[in-house]
């Protein structure tokens, strides 16, 4: 069985921050209103909705299917891309697209339907917010130039300790969880699977819940994520790692933000 890659799930993690912060058309329109206002939803807000429906429902897809349910996969993706295309009527060349390939993954067997409506999701998520470099495909996977499993695992207790110990990062949210030592073992063993995934290792990821599921009502705020982050780049620097793996690794991790964060700043 040919597998779906994380990769691009991941890709559209980073095209999801950039989304939020430079992507989309500011102008109000006609279509979906901002919640309780009665106000048209800006364009670069709903841009932002759709990336996100678009990256959460590659990450899930990406699961179902690489446990085998191809037809699981397909019906999720196009249960999105319909509910999408209506969406998407302030760029008719997407909507265009998203038809065509409906169409298509109608008349294919789910696995190959699955592959055709998850390249319309990535298209959609390249278009809306696109990666101003994308990944260098000469260079192994990041994984691999972290050191394989023995460096990233090295790294992945240090960092777990690390956001133990400080408050700024609350892991325990007060108390309220228990961080003993198997508690502990669970989440490194957990992060070094995630790592592995974002980076293109071979791990597979045993957790039964995405990561947005994994942290819903903790109500982590941005500097709670800002204090992880900069353990994050403690630990890769303590490390050695070289700059340019350490700042690859750096984003994959921030691209996580808007599927932890709960409590985000104000922009002003
Ligand atoms: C300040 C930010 C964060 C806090 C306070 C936090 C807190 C927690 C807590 C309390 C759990 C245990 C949940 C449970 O057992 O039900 C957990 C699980 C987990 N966290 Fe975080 N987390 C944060 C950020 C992150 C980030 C940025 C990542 C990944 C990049 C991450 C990856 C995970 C993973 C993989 C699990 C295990 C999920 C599972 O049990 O299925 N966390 N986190």
């Amino acid at each position: 069985m040919s597998r779906l890659g994380g990769h691009s799930a991941l890709v559209a993690g980073m095209i999801l921050l950039l989304a939020g912060r430079y992507g989309g058309l500011a102008q109000p329109g006609p279509g979906p209103t901002a919640q309780g206002t009665g106000q048209p939803l800006e364009r670069l807000e709903l841009d932002r909705r759709i990336v996100t429906t678009v990256y959460e429902t590659a990450l899930l897809g990406t699961d179902i299917y690489n446990k085998g349910n191809h037809e699981g996969c397909y019906r999720l993706y196009q249960g999105c891309l319909l509910a999408l295309e209506s969406l998407l009527d302030h760029r008719p060349k997407l909507q265009q697209m998203v038809r065509e390939k409906l169409t298509l993954a109608s008349r294919l067997k789910p696995e190959e339907a699955a592959h055709v409506l998850r390249e319309a999701l990535d298209e959609i998520q390249n278009t809306i917010a696109p990666s101003p470099k994308g990944p260098d495909l000469k260079l192994p996977a990041l994984w691999f130039r972290l050191g394989g499993e023995a460096a990233v695992k090295a790294i992945v207790d240090d960092f777990v300790d690390a956001c133990v110990k400080d408050p700024k990062v609350n892991l325990s949210r007060g108390g309220k969880y228990k961080l003993d030592v198997p508690e502990i073992a669970r989440q490194k063993r957990l992060m070094l699977e995630l790592f592995s995934l974002l980076t293109g290792g071979p791990l597979e990821y045993s957790g039964k819940r995405n990561l947005k599921e994994a942290h819903a009502g903790m109500q982590i705020t941005d500097a709670e994520f800002d204090a992880m982050a900069a353990l994050l780049r403690q630990t890769l620097e303590k490390h050695k790692v070289d700059k340019r793996e350490a700042e690859e690794l750096l984003k994959l991790f921030e691209a996580t933000r808007p599927v932890i964060v709960e409590v985000r700043r104000s922009k002003d």
